[in-house]
């Protein structure tokens, strides 16, 4: 099972406070059944640059590896982090020279955090197609925080960019959205799924709630296509057999 969307890296954002929270979340992960985390940290242009961004997640992945390093288990007993980012979208992204550095490590993926304030733009949505165009892979984060924000129609524009769609676990969670969650989960518009974790408590790891409901309610067939994602991402890390879990 592969969490695609995490704020696990301690200390580099609104996430993991320090160590000994990213451990207890990867804790948390490993008794789920969760193999491959994705530690997306928040990218915002307006405040760092990519150069200060990377350099900091990086030490902080250095030194939460060298802790993992040393436990009784063993690093080879949690699940494997690859580093990526949460890119918050900005005017002039497409332009950006980094962004195959934002990229989740060894892939073209790069995850973009969509603006919430505001009905998005066309010059939004061709920079979305502009990024495609590039040869990279955009992936929306979190859709369903943006389908009571946005018109159906814009939605639909940003769709039809070819973007690949990350929703949070939390969406077959909650019995106000779980109804629409399923939907677009056997509609194929779900490419990816991820837990967004940012701590132990209020926004913990919650993929395997979100795998049992899913398959209660559709069956383990319904994660096909999430899964054939999945392999993007473990063919660059040499993991393309089947790794486990759910489904
Ligand atoms: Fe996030």
């Amino acid at each position: 099972m592969l969490d695609f969307h995490s704020h696990l890296i301690p200390g580099v954002d609104d996430g993991s406070k320090d160590i000994a929270m990213s451990v207890g979340m990867l804790d948390m992960w490993k008794s789920q059944g969760v193999d491959f985390i994705c530690a997306t940290p928040h990218f915002y242009a307006d405040s760092t640059s990519p150069d200060r961004f990377l350099a900091k997640r990086d030490s902080a992945y250095s030194s939460l590896i060298d802790t993992l390093k040393n436990t009784p288990e063993g690093i080879t007993s949690y699940p494997h982090i690859a580093l990526g980012a949460e890119v918050y979208y900005y005017r002039g992204l497409s332009s950006c020279e980094d962004l195959n550095r934002l990229c989740l490590q060894g892939t073209n993926l790069l995850l973009i955090e969509m603006p919430f304030g505001g009905e998005w733009t066309d010059y939004m949505i061709r920079e979305i197609s502009e990024i495609k165009s590039m040869g990279l892979i955009p992936v929306a984060a979190h859709i369903e925080r943006y389908l009571k924000r946005q018109p159906s129609d814009k939605i639909d524009d940003l769709l039809d960019t070819g973007i690949l769609i990350q929703c949070n676990c939390e969406f077959f969670l909650s019995f106000k959205t779980r109804k629409k969650a399923f939907r677009m989960l056997s509609d194929k518009t779900i490419d990816f799924l991820g837990s967004d974790a940012h701590n132990l408590t209020s926004r913990a790891p919650n993929m395997s709630d979100a795998i049992a409901a899913i398959e209660k309610k559709l069956g383990a067939d319904a994660l096909h296509h999430v899964k054939k994602n999945e392999t993007l991402v473990l063919n660059a890390y040499g993991m393309n057999t089947t790794i486990g879990g759910a489904a």
